[in-house]
């Protein structure tokens, strides 16, 4: 049997963690997976001894807080999760010369801009995630050699389709909040694009979203048109807590991945109509 490559997912039982757990290919990778539960990354000592232990050859950063207002209000164990937390992986990934990828978000910009983010536009986080989702990002490239960043938007896995067609059918209606326009990225795209990373050597900063955009309002109603639901979408007035808390304009353009020549994203609608089909999404 040819020698797989020992990839450890950080944060198993999360959106991506599960999806990349469950689309790579176990003849090809030998998967390592723990949570909060095995390892703590916010103890260094705790991630130094299962990386010196186990010896992966790849390391994905998929542990977060992704409720921003828990972040807001806590802002310690948000900062000791994604910035230290970050940096004790990169720590142990540079003693093991592991290949490290962290997983960021479009929060790291301030979404005053009315065109796409390229990875060469200047960050301003506005909320403790994005700051943390920033340090984090620093502590990774600071403490680990071969790292790769990658940042993505609007990540959306079963949970979040089943709870619009729920609410859909229950109440007749879907809030959505209209000011706020996104690059929407299913769980699966992403996990392929960043399987595709393993065993290459591209290293530094890639956005990976869904080609397009789109407002929240435009994802919903292709969510419902798909299955033919009729609801009405009732838009609140963009000024909620949630929505100040939101980059209002966060679409993402994969400028890295276009110019090192490799596989673009699908643009979101044709991922979106293949998410809710190969997830076995029915109305
Ligand atoms: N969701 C999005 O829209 C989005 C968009 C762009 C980028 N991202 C980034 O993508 C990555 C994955 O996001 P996600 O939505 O899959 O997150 P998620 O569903 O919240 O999962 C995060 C996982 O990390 C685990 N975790 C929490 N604290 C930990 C600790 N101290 N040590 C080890 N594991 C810990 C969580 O365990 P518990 O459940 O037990 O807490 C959970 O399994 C994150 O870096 C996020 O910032 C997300």
């Amino acid at each position: 049997m040819a020698i797989r490559t020992r990839v450890w997912v950080v944060g198993r039982s999360g959106r991506l963690g599960s999806a990349l757990v469950s689309t790579m290919d176990s003849k090809v990778y030998e998967i390592l997976a723990t949570d909060v539960s095995d390892v703590d990354i916010t103890n260094l000592e705790e991630v130094e001894k299962y990386a010196d232990s186990r010896r992966p050859d790849i390391i994905v950063n998929c542990a977060a807080k992704s409720d921003r207002l828990w972040c807001e209000e806590n802002p310690e164990q948000a900062y000791a999760l994604h910035a230290v937390g970050a940096r004790n992986l990169a720590i142990a990934a540079e003693r093991i010369k592991a290949h490290l990828f962290y997983l960021s978000s479009d929060f790291v910009f301030d979404g005053a801009s009315d065109k796409p983010y390229t990875e060469f536009d200047q960050t301003n986080p506005q909320t403790i995630y994005g700051k943390t989702k920033l340090a984090g990002e620093m502590f990774t490239k600071n403490h680990c050699q071969h790292h790769t960043i990658l940042r993505s938007s609007w990540m959306y896995g079963k949970k979040l389709i089943n709870s619009i067609i729920r609410e859909a059918k229950e109440k007749g209606q879907v809030s959505v909040y209209k000011t706020i326009v996104g690059s929407p990225t299913s769980s699966l795209e992403l996990a392929e694009t960043i399987i595709r990373f393993f065993g290459e050597t591209e290293y530094g900063t890639f956005h990976i979203s869904c080609e397009g955009e789109s407002s929240q309002r435009d994802f919903v109603r292709e969510v419902l048109a798909t299955l033919d639901i009729e609801a009405e979408l009732v838009e609140s007035d963009g000024h909620g807590y949630f929505e100040v808390l939101r980059p209002r304009y966060s679409v993402l353009d994969n400028f890295m991945l276009r110019i090192t020549k490799q596989e673009p994203m699908r643009d979101w609608k044709s991922a979106l109509h293949r998410f809710m089909e190969e997830r076995n999404i029915r109305g």
